[in-house]
Order: C-alpha cells, then structure tokens, then sequence
C-alpha cells in the first residue's frame, strides 16, 4: 500500500539527476564483426522510464539495443557502442548526478587492436588478443562524491550473495540488485525478473518475480528511500 502511494505523486524525483547505463557493449573485431552479449537493455530502459515519469531527469546510457523506449520529456537517450565510448558518455554528466544506476551489460574484455579492413578467411585459425575493458562502476564508485548515490547489478549463477557483496564493496555502491539467470524467466532477454536488493548496511530484500516495469518501480522506491526522504 505504502508503495502504492508513493507512485501516485509524480514529482517525487524532481529536481534529481539520474544516470542509468544499459543494454550491452558491441567491442570491434573489424568494421562488420564484434564481440557482444545477450543483454536486451530492457531493465535499464524500463527504469529510466519510470524515473522520468517519477520527475527524475534522466540521462540513458544505452548500448546497443532494439528495445522501444518511450519518449519522454524528461528523458534524454545517448546511444552508444562500446564500453570506452559508455565511460566516456558518463564521465561528461558525472559532476551533476545525483544517482547513477549501472543496468548496462559491459563487456569486460575487447579485442587489443581492431582491424581497419574486413578480416579475409584463411587456412589456418584465428587469434584475438583481447585486453580489459575499463570498469564504468568502478570508475565512477572511486572518484564520486559522498552525496551521490550509485546502485549496481549482479547476474550470477553461483554463490549468489558472497559475489554480490563482494562488487557492492568494491564498486562503493548503496546496494546492488542481484538477480539470477537460473530463476525461470528471470534476467536476460525476459519481460520479467526475480530481484533481491543488497544494501551496503547488510539489509537483505527480496522480491517476487514481476515485469521488469514493476521491478523498476521497486527499485527506484528503495531509491527514494535513500535519497529523497
Ligand atoms: N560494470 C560496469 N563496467 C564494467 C563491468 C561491470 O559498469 N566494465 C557494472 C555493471 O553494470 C553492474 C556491476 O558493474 O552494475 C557488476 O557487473 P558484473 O558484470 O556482474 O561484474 P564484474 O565486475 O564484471 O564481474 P564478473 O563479470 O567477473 O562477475
């Protein structure tokens, strides 16, 4: 009921900055191949809607994705590819946000040097040299300022609740949304999801499986809760 209520007003977010990065990174083999993942962006998308509908301004960092996003005055898209170009985006806003939220699926590895011209089949195999892409969560948990609130995701298939407190600390988030490729039509590619939320304080909450709009909405709440009250 109380969370009910809280969505009724929509001015909750106003005046608040949001970061959300999302969807996932395309990193160059040659100019028509890449190395990529299966991320749909759809969480990260349906978040920065329903902040925006919250009155967040919100600025989307998206790779690349098919997904619909509904427009919204409130909402500013920056379509981007590869992880550095991703890092990049967020560094130009890092100064005036309020809450950033890592949903993108980045690659952690891209190819070292990627060919200018189309790689010709040959007779013997192919070797790619791939070297580490730079960690956007990282990145922005060691040099942002105490006012400003980051909240992460965690997919994993094992040990669930050790890994993700072990990227919660690491990255200096507030909590991270774990989540689960091995619950039925959860994370990748689905609608729906079946979250636990982890704070930084030990606080364990977990939640039913919902669309992923619902699930945004239950995010963005422990958000407020944060942040706004
Ligand atoms: N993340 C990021 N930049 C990266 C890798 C991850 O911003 N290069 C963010 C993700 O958006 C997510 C969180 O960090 O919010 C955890 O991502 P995940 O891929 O689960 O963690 P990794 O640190 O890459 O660990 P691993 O892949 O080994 O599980």
């Amino acid at each position: 009921e109380i969370v009910k209520d809280f969505f009724k007003d929509s001015n909750l977010f106003c005046q608040k900055n949001i970061l959300i990065t999302a969807g996932p990174t395309y990193e160059a083999i040659d100019p028509v191949r890449f190395i990529g993942n299966r991320s749909s962006g759809k969480m990260g998308i349906r978040l920065a809607e329903e902040a925006a509908k919250l009155g967040a301004h919100v600025d989307l960092i998206l790779g690349p994705s098919n997904e619909s996003i509904l427009s919204h005055s409130l909402l500013n898209v920056i379509r981007v590819e590869s992880a550095q170009q991703m890092l990049d985006e967020v560094t130009k806003l890092q100064s005036k946000i309020d809450c950033f939220i890592f949903a993108a699926a980045v690659a952690d590895y891209k190819v070292e040097s990627p060919s200018q011209e189309k790689i010709k089949k040959t007779e013997i195999n192919l070797e790619l040299h791939l070297t580490k892409n730079p960690d956007i969560a990282l990145t922005i948990g060691k040099s942002k300022r105490s006012d400003q609130i980051s909240i992460g995701f965690a997919l994993e298939t094992e040990n669930l609740f050790e890994n993700a407190k072990s990227k919660l600390d690491k990255k200096n988030m507030d909590f991270i949304v774990m989540n689960t490729p091995k619950v039925k039509n959860s994370a990748f590619g689905f609608d729906t999801n079946q979250i636990s939320i982890y704070h930084k304080d030990g606080r364990i909450l977990e939640f039913e499986l919902k669309t992923k709009k619902e699930v945004a909405k239950d995010i963005l709440h422990e958000i407020y809760q944060l942040q706004c009250r």
